[in-house]
């Protein structure tokens, strides 16, 4: 009984708009009202119309909308729905959407406040959710990638994902118009390649990237120094490997004669000033074959000691673990002869490029970051809180890693072709690191205790990673504490029970014997999964996929694969090294994909930026701006952290961290 006013956003994407009409319906606590309305959406508008309503709606509860074709199904992305009425002086509500709408089936929208199972005491949006449930795991099923890895969405390539998962065109355009280029690129000069050969190290010099940054430069100028070496395990691309020793390594057999170096292994020991880089989950990884020449895999292991000034040196370097029967594997030290001790470090180097590719970037931040997000399709529905909190850092996540598994770790992809642990071996490396998904491991706080780096003040990203944990963590909490009371409201949301046996017992296929949680039984276990969950999707896959540009684009420093044998003795001269280090043309497939996946991504939505707002109350919308501002704080006091330093770390700045995992 009124005047109703209504608005009516669309999407700015290019194909956001629809050609199709739309009906609109009003659904109120006593009754639904047909708006005889023909909407036509056009992209980037947002349409008001007011419309005389005869019943007496009450409390409106959900709009319902239908998009009619003639021809042609023409899908609409709906930003939101508000309503507001009867009368001037009636109630504004808003009823979020944030996806495309096809087909012709009647769609509901309910109203945008957060409501968990227990915030209904009326069930006015019980069979709401579980329709919606019902609908979703329809759509977001499990699939199946290799045995004995977490599972992935379902379908083969990205035309089988749900529409609302594609890319958008923005980032579809540029994700393929710049893939277009580098393969251009990559044809026209890799031809030349296979006619060339890399004669001394300098050549490397024909592959290194124009628009390189100014770290990939240092890092060139300065490759061989020991103090980058050491300096890559603290901060460079893949922080997680490093820790601090407790024993000496048992697989690091001293022969007699290096009785000294035993003593001051002992004394780093002691003081507590010793750190290992154990590389053994590669032991026994069957090297690639690629264009019939045998490719090599090694296992090292590296002792560095921690300097008063902050500096990580490594001590030695022991390039495969003892085996029964052979002689002891030579150590390589820093008073080796430089090319011997050059070439060890590159075996390291070489190592870590392929753990970091496989086991800390893609299991641990792509593959987990999925695992969280089908999920919560699966099990939360869009009223609830944590699906509202949750679902900005899902976007893209499903495509990216679609792509990935068809072109980067396919049969016959970039793996396959010039990556040393490709044609099978990189499978086994994420197997065997699937075993190490540690709960501890994926939150900051734990995972650097069990390293030994909370007090390593030259560890910039563990600084820097307990810092956005912290600011993170404060924003899930007050999020947690507005829709939960207490500890009993979290038992007792079956909702969110079984998201979390889900993700543990599903997703990650029985991962609560390594600490995942089957169950949440309080407010601050809940707020420790939360924050877990965003950190993985954000921090966790910044901190070890913005690194690949400037640390593997001099192709020495990370190379991807090694051509010749681990050296059994120190008389290596530099034709070894070049030997040993990839070809012309696998170093610039590798550039090439580096620079390509590396850059700066141009659609970038940072950390706790996205524009929807999923929360119609002002409670959440306040929560989130703290979460800006603190934010803000935290980029600005990096920065002038940064201001001072030769190296500066910037992987973990807010501004930088992408809001979900997209690339
Ligand atoms: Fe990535």
């Amino acid at each position: 009984m009124g005047l109703y006013r209504v608005r009516v956003s669309t999407g700015s994407s290019c194909c956001a708009g629809s050609n199709n009409q739309v009906h609109l319906w009003l659904v109120g606590e006593q009754g639904e009202a047909a708006l005889g309305w023909r909407l036509r959406p056009a992209r980037g508008k947002e349409v008001e119309f007011q419309v005389d309503v005869s019943e007496d709606l009450g409390r409106l509860l959900f709009v319902k909308l239908r998009k009619w074709h003639f021809l042609s199904d023409d899908a609409w992305f709906c930003n939101w729905i508000s309503v507001q009425g009867p009368g001037a002086s009636g109630n504004e509500f808003r009823f979020p959407c944030y996806r495309w709408v096809e087909g012709d089936g009647v769609l509901s929208l309910p109203e945008g406040t957060a409501r968990t199972v227990r915030d209904d005491p009326q069930n006015q949006f019980k069979k709401h959710r579980e329709q919606e449930l019902e609908e979703r795991r329809k759509v977001y099923r499990w699939g199946f990638w290799k045995e004995g890895l977490i599972l992935p969405i379902v379908g083969n390539t990205q035309w089988d994902l749900p529409r609302n998962e594609r890319f958008r065109e923005d980032k579809d355009l540029d994700f393929s118009l710049s893939l277009a280029k580098v393969l251009k690129d990559l044809a026209l000069k890799g031809t030349l390649d296979l006619t060339n050969s890399v004669r001394r190290l300098e050549d490397f010099n024909k592959v290194f990237p124009r628009g390189k940054t100014p770290l990939a430069e240092q890092v060139r100028n300065s490759w061989k120094d020991d103090a980058l070496f050491g300096y890559q395990f603290l901060n460079g691309a893949n922080p997680m490997l490093l820790r601090r020793s407790r024993s000496l390594p048992s697989r690091l057999v001293l022969p007699p004669e290096m009785e000294d170096l035993k003593t001051q292994l002992e004394k780093e020991l002691q003081t507590g000033s010793l750190f290992e880089a154990d590389f053994s989950l590669l032991d026994g990884i069957k090297p690639n074959v690629i264009i019939f020449k045998q490719q090599y895999v090694a296992a090292p292991l590296v002792m560095l000691k921690l300097q008063p000034d902050g500096r990580l040196l490594p001590m030695v370097i022991q390039l495969q673990p003892p085996r029964n029967g052979c002689p002891p594997p030579v150590l390589f030290l820093p008073s080796d002869p430089p090319m011997a001790w050059l070439l060890a470090k590159i075996w390291v180097r070489s190592s870590d490029f392929q753990l970091h590719q496989l086991q800390s970037h893609l299991l641990r931040g792509h593959l987990i970051a999925e695992v969280i997000s089908v999920a919560t399709m699966r099990s939360l529905p869009s009223l609830h809180p944590i699906y509202k909190l949750l679902i900005p850092h899902f976007r893209y996540t499903m495509e990216i890693n679609v792509l990935a598994r068809s072109n980067l770790v396919s049969e016959w992809g970039i793996f396959d072709l010039v990556v040393s642990t490709g044609s099978g071996g990189h499978v086994d490396i994420l197997q065997r690191a699937t075993a190490g998904l540690t709960y501890r491991s994926f939150c900051p706080p734990d995972d650097l205790a069990d390293r030994g780096l909370l007090d390593v003040k030259s560890s910039l990203y563990g600084q820097d990673a307990l810092r956005l944990w912290g600011v993170i963590s404060r924003y899930v909490e007050k999020m947690v504490s507005l829709f939960y009371k207490s500890d009993g409201a979290v038992k007792d949301d079956p909702e969110l029970q079984a998201w979390c046996r889900e993700i543990t017992e599903t997703g990650l296929q029985g991962a609560q014997d390594r600490g995942f949680p089957i169950s949440l039984e309080s407010r601050a276990q809940l707020c420790h999964f939360i924050t877990m969950c965003i950190f993985t999707c954000t921090g966790q896959h910044a901190s070890t996929h913005q690194g690949q540009l400037d640390w593997y684009s001099w192709i020495p420093n990370g190379p991807c694969t090694m051509q010749k044998p681990p050296p059994i003795s120190k008389d290596v001269t530099e034709k070894d090294i070049v030997d040993s280090l990839p070809s012309l043309h696998q170093a610039r497939t590798q550039k090439t994909f580096i620079k390509f996946l590396g850059r700066r991504q141009p659609v970038m939505v940072a950390l706790g930026q996205h524009k929807e707002s999923y929360f119609s109350d002002p409670g959440p919308q306040a929560v989130l701006k703290q979460f800006q501002e603190e934010l803000a704080a935290l980029d600005k006091e990096i920065e002038v952290r940064n201001a001072g330093m030769d190296l500066p770390y910037e992987y973990l700045r807010p501004s930088m961290v992408e809001n979900s995992v997209t690339i």
